[in-house]
């Protein structure tokens, strides 16, 4: 017998298959857990990996520590402050978005938020935006945070601005224009806030990438720290410096010039973050799909079920079966369009119409797939709120 997917069967007896949930007890321990790692840290929240605006909104009531929002599109952005959400940064650079979403109607009504540039035709793109509005847009720059390895790039393709230097030319740039101003620096440190380091029978890659890990995260807080002094220096008030991933906070927080660190998979904590040597967080979000089939005696097909997430294509990027513990996904067709066979060999009966519970390999990556959450607690479903698909949405 399987306690475990027992409670989850029981809780969702009777509801129709496929959906998605989120279990509020192990999302609000997680919380809790962001909060613990980050010391006294702000928590600046990566919607991509949460999807759900009432989810940001439970978050921000938990703590005033989770105070900004870490946005993947200036729409989305403009979403959120509709919605009542303040203090957002858009993570990443936008062209014509920029011009389309009303971002310069937001900052004029007084939202604080900004906008991601890494160079001079991002700058002249957004200084021409704030021209015509007339508004004074905030931006943040993007500093590199990759190392460059021999024959290894580790991390990922950003921002062009690694040196000192680069940041100056930039902020220079930035301050001869008249309708921006320079919020904040933000340096996402991909290869150690989101690349495991102890998955099971790898033991030399770990050794590996913890030796990578280690020796980047210094050269790092050496390089975020020179960028930010030297702008200081040169006189730019920087209102925050951002950093870091749910795999990185530890050593994000611990550089000085750092003041929030940015959290998002920790909450759902997806198939690929469970493999950490530094910390471990609940699954708190999955998705069942229903048996329909059974063409061998230990061989369950589902109906539904490839989620695949995004990224380069790998085994790893598949959905993983959670529950009953010991469901395994077959090899040939690993989780398909309309089906997906599920191999089983344990003790749980399973008949046709059972659920298996499955977890997605990333974490909002899963809202894009339903338009609803169901949340429960203790044992019962408390509610069933609207992922940013079920508002109608889709940023990108
Ligand atoms: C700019 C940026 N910061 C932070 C993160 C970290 O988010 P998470 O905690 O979901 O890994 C991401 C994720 O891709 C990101 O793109």
């Amino acid at each position: 017998m399987d306690q475990h997917y027992r409670y989850y069967r029981d809780v969702f007896a009777e509801r129709p298959m496929p959906f998605a949930f989120v279990d509020l007890d192990r999302f609000d321990r997680n919380a809790d857990t962001v909060l613990r790692r980050a010391g006294r840290m702000p928590v600046c929240l990566a919607s991509k990996s949460i999807r759900c605006a009432p989810l940001l909104k439970r978050l921000q009531a938990r703590s005033p520590r989770f105070h900004s929002i870490l946005a993947y599109s200036a729409c989305e952005a403009v979403f959120l402050c509709n919605q009542g959400f303040d203090n957002i940064i858009v993570a990443y650079p936008v062209w014509s978005e920029a011009r389309t979403s009303g971002i310069a109607d937001m900052v004029r009504a007084g939202k604080t938020l900004a906008l991601m540039v890494d160079c001079a035709e991002h700058a002249d793109y957004l200084e021409a935006l704030g021209r015509e509005t007339q508004t004074v847009i905030p931006v943040c720059m993007d500093v590199d945070m990759s190392s460059a390895y021999p024959r290894l790039h580790f991390g990922v393709l950003r921002s062009g601005i690694t040196t000192p230097a680069q940041a100056l030319a930039l902020w220079e740039h930035i301050r001869g224009c008249d309708h921006l101003r320079l919020d904040g620096v933000m340096g996402y440190e991909a290869q150690i806030a989101g690349v495991q380091d102890a998955p099971p029978a790898s033991f030399l890659k770990n050794q590996l990438v913890r030796t990578l890990k280690q020796r980047s995260i210094r050269e790092l807080a050496a390089r975020r720290g020179a960028v930010v002094h030297a702008l200081r220096e040169a006189g730019c008030g920087l209102r925050f410096v951002n950093g870091g991933g749910t795999g990185s906070i530890e050593s994000t927080i611990a550089e000085e010039v750092v003041t929030e660190v940015t959290v998002g998979s920790g909450f759902y904590s997806p198939a690929l973050f469970d493999h950490y040597t530094q910390f471990r967080h609940e699954p708190a979000a999955a998705f069942a799909i229903e048996i329909v089939r059974q063409p061998a005696p230990t061989t369950y097909t589902c109906q539904g079920g490839g989620y695949v997430a995004s990224g380069a294509a790998g085994a790893d990027k598949l959905p993983r079966p959670w529950l009953p513990e010991g469901a395994k996904l077959t090899a040939n067709e690993g989780a398909g369009e309309v089906q997906t066979p599920i191999i089983y060999a344990g003790t749980e009966p399973l008949s046709l119409g059972a659920p298996i519970f499955m977890r997605h390999a990333k974490a909002g990556e899963l809202c894009e797939r339903f338009n609803t959450l169901l949340l429960v607690s203790n044992g019962e479903i408390v509610d069933e709120v609207n992922t940013y698909r079920g508002e109608g949405l889709c940023f990108l």
